[in-house]
């Protein structure tokens, strides 16, 4: 089997992988790709949507995995070309990847479904967004688009909300675009994936995202400084819940709305005192929470997606551990407001009983690894218990140094 992975990050390292290790041994290749990837997968010779489904079909892929979102919505859309040309892909179409890409489209298809989620309502000018806010804080705003990460400001008064308004309005920081107010909800965060194939779903391993810069949870929003995951992470009547009240309204909707879905989806989800609510739906797995969860997965990944894109959920196929696992983001200087690159990265040698990802690295000219991103390795360990995953996962974070590291002291064991 040929197997084609789009992205070029940590996640996509991981997911990379992971099928590596399918029984199957399939053969693998990725775009843009990563030199940490191309040590797994090789690289494809593409320089755009259109070029790179070509280059598949002129190759025989037989599978493609949409690692991030951004091709899904491009030009004609990655998984709408596969169709076209008779490739499988794991990843849904354009217009179901609206989910993702549009938060305005999202909360409608929410409403209409009456899948539990914050009160929201789409602005088209500063005055307007105003207005909606209605001097209620704090205040939850996104810009109504794909804005890597950086398109929600929870505000905590007025003065933070005039000067996002002024950044999305004034700026145009994040190019044309509507902002959605919503209610600010209050709870802990999971985040849940599902493998949807068509009205069927597999709900894998639950996960939470530290997503602030520094510990104890506080500091700006990044990317994801670390993740947890275990199926212990919730109980199993909250996982029922959500399965209940979040997933299966949300597979019966992309059905009854006639949005085509074969592909991971995440549900972001905050538990509130009402019961869990949707903040976001992404068109792919987290990024770090793939890097905690893939460790997890047993059995065969890549013949799992391969049926899946074909239309058959292969339950058989896959199998999740009871266990805990723990990944440690090390984040280069400067980020999440810039990054740095060129810092000599040491000590990966060191690292036993634990997997690196690396989600921003490049190689050396001495064969060693520098720094090339924020976010620049996943360090990533398991246990039977929390407690083992955390330690483990910490201790070889400890191993790796480079000029500027940043790295938080408490994922895995800031339970919020
Ligand atoms: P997103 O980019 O949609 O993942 O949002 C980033 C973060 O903003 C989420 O992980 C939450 O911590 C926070 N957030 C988003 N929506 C809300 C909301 N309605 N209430 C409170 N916090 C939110
Ligand atoms: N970990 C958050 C995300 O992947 O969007």
């Amino acid at each position: 089997m040929r197997i084609l992975v789009v992205g070029k990050g940590g996640r996509e390292h991981a997911l990379v992988r992971a099928l590596s290790e399918s029984p199957g041994k399939p053969e693998l290749f990725c775009f843009p790709g990563s030199d940490a990837i191309f040590e797994l997968a090789k690289p494809v010779a593409a320089d755009g949507l259109e070029s790179l489904v070509a280059w598949m079909k002129a190759n025989a892929i037989d599978l493609c995995v949409a690692g991030e979102e951004s091709y899904l919505v491009k030009g004609e859309g990655l998984a709408n070309l596969c169709g076209k040309n008779g490739i499988p892909c794991w990843g849904p179409p354009k217009e179901s990847a609206q989910l993702e890409a549009s938060k305005e489209f999202a909360k409608e298809f929410l409403v209409r479904n009456g899948i539990p989620t914050a009160r929201g309502v789409a602005t088209d000018t500063l005055e307007e967004a105003v207005a909606a806010i209605g001097g209620v804080y704090p205040t939850v705003l996104k810009f109504d688009g794909l804005a890597a990460g950086k398109g929600v400001a929870v505000c905590p008064d007025e003065a933070s909300a005039l000067d996002f308004l002024d950044d999305v309005f004034t700026q145009r920081r994040f190019g044309a675009g509507r902002v959605l107010v919503e209610q600010c909800l209050v709870g802990p965060e999971v985040s849940i994936f599902a493998a949807i194939i068509d009205d069927q779903y597999l709900i894998f391993t639950p996960a939470r995202d530290y997503k602030r810069a520094n510990d104890g949870d506080l500091g700006p929003n990044t990317g994801g400084m670390g993740a947890v995951a275990s199926r212990q992470l919730i109980s199993q009547e909250l996982l029922s819940l959500i399965e209940k009240e979040i997933v299966q309204p949300t597979v019966g909707g992309l059905r009854a709305e006639g949005l085509p879905y074969r592909g991971f989806l995440y549900f972001g989800l905050m538990l509130t005192e009402t019961g869990p609510q949707v903040i976001e739906y992404n068109c792919r797995f987290g990024d770090p929470e793939c890097q905690a969860v893939m460790p997890l997965v047993e059995g065969d990944l890549a013949a799992f997606c391969l049926a899946g894109a074909k239309g058959e959920l292969r339950e058989d196929l896959i199998r999740f551990s009871d266990g805990w696992s723990v990944c440690v983001i090390l984040a280069s200087a400067g980020y999440p407001d810039s990054s740095r690159n060129g810092d000599k990265i040491s000590g990966l040698e060191k690292i036993a009983g634990a997997r690196v990802y690396h989600s921003g690295t490049r190689r050396t000219a001495d064969g060693g690894w520098e720094t090339h991103g924020g976010r620049v390795l996943a360090v990533v360990s398991g246990g039977d218990t929390r407690d083992e995953a955390v330690s483990k996962a910490h201790a070889a974070a400890d191993l790796v140094t480079f000029d500027g590291l940043q790295r938080r002291r408490d994922i895995g064991i800031l339970n919020f």
